[in-house]
């Protein structure tokens, strides 16, 4: 820009002009300040380029030209500190401060429910072996959460006592199992099957410490031509040592289940006390961890897969156990009381 004027009238003028647009100024934001600055208070700026002017005035003019001078650099400088100041005060009403220096605003981080984080542990194990996760509906009828697992009309666990039922249509109920999404799983018949399916389940029973109306299963489901239950076992050791780790015994205790034949209980021995006995593993020195077995070739015709042809089996353990035990919770209670003071300490597990 050519503002090199030679005369002091011709730059008088121009000073005037100048004054004019810096009074007029308004700095929109930040950006528009600094080219303010620049072009009026810069070392290459306006003010400068002007002052050096005063080497070519004459003596007796330099006292007037040095006060003009001066107050137009003032009114420059003025300018740019009020406005500056407006800036400020605006960002900072707005919650946005330009001050870089100051430490950050710490974001609060959220954190995983602790059930989530041992669902989530359990199935990233099985994913590891080609499991992949299935769901079904919590609000269930009785053929997939009963009938079809091979449960007789009698089974006690379609006790009113133990069941929810819907009042209006007594067939429909909450499912007190993920055994359900075997069976939705195995009626769209696209074999082998390999799922694993975590959910949340609900029975009539009532609160306290050790049990819950509703808590959470993961349900385990293969099936293939020639499956054993030597695969099951081989299953189950893997999981355990991922899960709990290479010290840890297992045993495997007959049990019945009317949807596996054979059926068994899986313990692992206890970590509290390594298998001496303590009260969380009641002095026995295991833990039971799931129930499991070979699918009942009932349930696989229920399904309309062939028995002759296809075997398989299945598993499924509580989540909320597990937890307990991992993060040393005393309370299944605490898990739905949805106490921020609890839960916040998995921030970062
Ligand atoms: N459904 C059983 C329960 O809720 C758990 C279970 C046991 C699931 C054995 C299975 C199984 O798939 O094979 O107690």
């Amino acid at each position: 820009m050519n503002y090199y004027l030679r005369t002091m009238d011709a730059i008088i003028k121009q000073i005037e002009v100048y004054s004019n647009e810096i009074n007029s100024f308004f700095a929109a934001d930040a950006e528009a300040l600094e080219q303010f600055r620049i072009k009026f208070l810069g070392v290459k700026g306006i003010v400068k380029a002007i002052m050096g002017e005063m080497k070519n005035v004459p003596v007796e003019h330099k006292k007037s030209f040095g006060q003009t001078l001066n107050a137009f650099k003032v009114l420059a400088e003025e300018k740019y500190e009020a406005e500056k100041q407006k800036i400020e005060s605006t960002n900072i009403a707005s919650g946005f401060s330009l001050d870089i220096s100051l430490p950050g605003m710490p974001t609060p981080s959220g954190s995983r429910h602790p059930v989530t984080l041992m669902r989530n542990r359990i199935v990233e194990i099985f994913e590891r072996l080609s499991f992949t996760v299935a769901e079904g509906p919590e609000i269930e009828d009785d053929w997939h959460n009963f009938t079809a697992l091979n449960l007789d009309e009698n089974h006690p666990a379609r006790d009113m006592q133990d069941t929810f039922y819907l009042s209006t249509d007594p067939a429909i109920l909450l499912r007190t199992h993920t055994s359900n999404v075997q069976i939705r799983e195995m009626e769209k018949k696209q074999l082998p099957i390999r799922i694993i399916c975590p959910g949340r389940v609900y029975r009539n029973e009532t609160i306290s410490a050790r049990s819950h109306c509703f808590f959470h299963q993961v349900e385990g489901l293969y099936i293939d031509e020639n499956v054993s239950f030597a695969d099951l076992k081989q299953t189950l050791y893997f999981f355990v040592k991922e899960m709990f780790g290479e010290d840890v015994k297992v045993r495997f205790r007959p049990s019945y289940f009317p949807f596996t034949e054979p059926s068994a209980e899986m313990d692992i021995s206890c970590m509290l006390c390594k298998g001496d006995g303590c009260a969380v593993c009641k002095r026995t020195g295991w833990l039971e961890i799931l129930g499991c077995g070979m699918v009942h070739p009932n349930v696989l015709k229920n399904c309309g897969i062939d028995p002759e042809k296809y075997t398989g089996f299945a598993f499924g353990m509580g989540v909320e156990r597990p937890a307990l035990l991992k993060y040393g919770i005393t309370d299944i209670r605490l898990f739905s009381e949805n106490d921020v003071r609890f839960l916040e300490q998995f921030s970062g597990v």
